[in-house]
């Protein structure tokens, strides 16, 4: 897939562009959009692949690899996407950077709409937006020297850098920490956090704007993962690059990023701030990611294993759930989760949730209080010892929010309504949660009425308490 994406990415734009010559020294190409404004704007983006059969090839169905996305990106910081293998990371990744067409939606780059820009109309934005692919094995052709694969950008847009090619492709190896002196050299020569390092390299050849990296690190061993990573973290602060970093746990973004999109079958379930998200994640899924996240805190080490055993694998995106699509997995899925698709809403300042039933907050439908079955078999697969524990996090992290919310700017009064909103909310939580729990025990089966009950006060908060982790960690 890599090359096959790679091919796309470099040799689209041909290089007769007349306009295109221009130099690229690195410092002195102007960045656009200034820092926190909106870099790229992405609306109801879909991608839907067409499923043929038969020798007229008739469309039958489609795979839904991506079905409405709305987010934004702004300049200089790091969007982290994460999500279960099959939830549409890497179609995402290629729409916005237009290696894919979409097949509904917009999507805008510094505000100019580029959803269907052809080849000639893509060529400037070629530079301006960059892919770092997954497997650096496969992404590097073997048939060529590394200085011939960090200079084809250079090449296919017609732009000589200051100095010449060369001494512009040894520049950039030893920006990404390898030796120039290996400009000669073929990709079998490297090892793969090296391989990683010349993508890297490639990727910033054309001093580009937004940078997608696909699961950068996720082909490494985990020792060189912290040195790839420490390596675009060092890069972004020094070149001022906008990151979109794709990942399959958060354990990789939660280093890099200022703010993470959870993707499930190819939608947004929830969008927030790192802090928030690791603070108090509220969709039920987030917690259940998160969960499987390794405790990197010392004094938490002998803390108990709290995980969330979510049953099944994703659903097919070919016939996705209806209503939520997490409903068949998801130990809170109520009739209204199965019937109604919840929105993405912002729930709290900086935190977009789609759920009818979030964690940490409010409930959205609290006169729907009968779980599904589903939701039953899925809350008996959480070991009783992890309800417990994890209900007692969940009414603290509840309490904590709550209690900082009502902190903060009381003073602050034109934006107090939301804020306000939100404390009142949340420390209604817990009693709603108790209640909940309550009713939908009086409404299910007395004898599955315990363990359903635990499940639903909090089978979702556990690692909630976890120490946010740092960017600089
Ligand atoms: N060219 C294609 N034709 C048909 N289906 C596709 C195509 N590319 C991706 N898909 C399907 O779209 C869905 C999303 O794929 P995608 O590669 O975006 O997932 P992902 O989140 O990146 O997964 P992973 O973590 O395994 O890389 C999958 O079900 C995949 O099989
Ligand atoms: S509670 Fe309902 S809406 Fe929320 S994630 Fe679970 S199934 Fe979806
Ligand atoms: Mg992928």
């Amino acid at each position: 897939m890599s090359e096959n994406a790679e091919d796309k990415a470099v040799s689209s734009p041909a290089p007769s562009d007349g306009a295109a010559a221009k130099t690229a020294g690195t410092a002195t190409l102007d960045k656009g959009v200034a820092p926190g404004e909106v870099l790229l704007k992405v609306t109801g983006l879909r991608k839907h692949f067409p499923i043929k059969k038969g020798l007229l090839q008739r469309q039958v169905g489609a795979v839904r690899a991506v079905d409405g996305l709305d987010f934004e990106v702004r300049s200089g910081e790091t969007l982290g996407v994460v999500g279960e293998s099959g939830c549409g990371k890497s179609t995402m990744g290629r729409l916005i950077t237009r290696l894919l067409e979409p097949t509904a939606g917009k999507v805008e780059f510094e505000g100019q709409d580029i959803t269907h820009l052809g080849v000639g109309g893509m060529r400037p934005l070629r530079r301006d937006v960059q892919m770092i692919f997954q497997d650096p094995y496969s992404s590097l052709n073997p048939r060529h020297t590394i200085g011939t694969i960090v200079g084809a950008p250079f090449k296919l847009q017609g732009v000589t850098p200051e100095g010449g090619v060369k001494k512009e492709v040894q520049r950039l190896l030893s920006v990404v920490g390898l030796n120039p002196e290996h400009y000669n050299r073929y990709p079998h020569e490297f090892s793969g956090g090296q391989r990683q390092r010349i993508g890297i390299a490639r990727a910033l050849a054309l001093n580009p704007k937004l940078v997608v990296a696909d699961e950068p690190v996720s082909a490494l061993d985990v020792s060189i993962q912290a040195q790839v990573v420490n390596l675009l973290d060092d890069l972004q602060q020094e070149l001022g690059l906008t990151y979109v970093i794709i990942a399959h746990d958060l354990s990789v973004v939660r280093h890099v990023s200022d703010r993470i999109a959870v993707m499930y079958l190819g939608k947004i379930v929830e969008l927030a701030d790192r802090e928030s998200l690791y603070r108090a994640p509220m969709h039920p899924y987030t917690k259940a990611l998160m969960s499987a996240v390794p405790i990197p805190d010392p004094r938490r080490k002998n803390a108990k294993s709290e995980r969330i055993l979510l049953k099944g694998d994703v659903p097919s995106p070919i016939a996705p759930p209806s209503g939520c699509r997490f409903h068949t997995r998801c130990w809170k899925a109520t009739e209204i989760c199965r019937t109604t698709e919840p929105l993405l809403v912002e729930l709290q300042p900086g935190q977009r949730v789609a759920c009818h039933h979030p964690e940490n907050f409010a409930d959205q439908a609290p006169q729907d209080t009968v779980l599904l079955s589903a939701a039953k078999e899925a809350g008996e697969l959480v070991p009783d010892a992890v309800l417990e524990e994890s209900a007692e996090t969940s009414a603290a992290v509840a309490a904590a929010v709550a209690e900082e919310d009502a902190q903060a700017p009381a003073e602050a009064s034109a934006g107090a309504p939301a804020e306000e909103t939100a404390a009142k909310a949340t420390e209604e939580t817990a009693k709603a949660t108790a209640s909940r729990a309550e009713e939908s025990v009086a409404g299910s089966e007395a004898s599955e009425g315990e363990s359903q009950d635990t499940a639903r006060d909090g089978a979702g908060e556990a690692a909630a308490d976890e120490t946010p982790g740092s960017k600089d960690a």
